[in-house]
């Protein structure tokens, strides 16, 4: 009997035992385990993507390379308002211009995993990079209406995250579950920048 040979029946031993002490319902869960397993082999040069994915990946795909020129967008606009914003009020306000700035990138790294999880590929390409963005690169030209651009921004992609997650359903957990805890930062971003809004309103008036 040879190495493999040995192996095999090793296996089989194990199998056999295990299915000896489980119950019915047990083994049934068993077998389904074996069945996960096997198709995940068959599947293995699909990387983290299996048989039971329901969604279409090619749609996900291109979605997950907008979003990711989206939060790239962001990381430029946010650093622009870092560096460019002056004047008496800017000091706390730059310190969350770059701290969005660095989340966003943040967003940027975990969505370009996924894709490549998915077998895609992450485009950083910058040639139509602003097109390919839901959000736009605005400069904005004094510090309340860079804050201004930059929650105009944010709400743009709290509403194609949403879309995004509503689309995604129940075919991709993986991927919702990662749009869902962007979202909220998002969302955090949002109210950042609604009340840095309204301290500026309140300075100025
Ligand atoms: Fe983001
Ligand atoms: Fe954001």
């Amino acid at each position: 009997m040879n190495a493999d040979e040995n192996d095999t029946k090793a296996n089989n031993n194990t199998e056999n035992n295990t299915s000896i002490k489980t119950n019915a319902g047990n083994l049934k869960a068993l077998t389904a385990t074996k069945m996960l397993r096997e198709r995940a082999r068959q599947h293995v040069e699909e990387g983290a993507v299996t048989t039971g994915y329901a969604a279409d990946k090619e749609a996900v795909i291109g979605l997950l390379n907008d979003a990711l020129a989206t939060e790239l967008v962001c990381v430029l606009r946010y650093k622009r308002h870092y560096f460019m914003a002056k004047g008496i009020y800017s000091e706390s306000v730059k310190g969350e211009f770059l701290q969005h700035a660095k989340e966003e990138m943040a967003h940027a790294d975990r969505i370009a995993k996924r894709i490549t999880e998915l077998g895609g590929e992450p485009n950083f390409s910058p040639d139509g990079l602003s097109s390919r963005s839901h959000a736009e690169y605005r400069p904005g030209d004094s510090l309340v209406s860079m804050i201004k651009e930059d929650l105009i921004a944010e709400r743009i992609a709290i509403e194609s995250y949403r879309e995004f997650i509503t689309y995604l359903g129940n075919d991709d957990p993986t991927t919702q579950r990662m749009i869902k805890e962007i979202l909220a930062m998002e969302e955090e971003h949002a109210d950042d920048m609604s009340s840095l809004l309204d301290g500026m309103r309140i300075k100025t008036d």
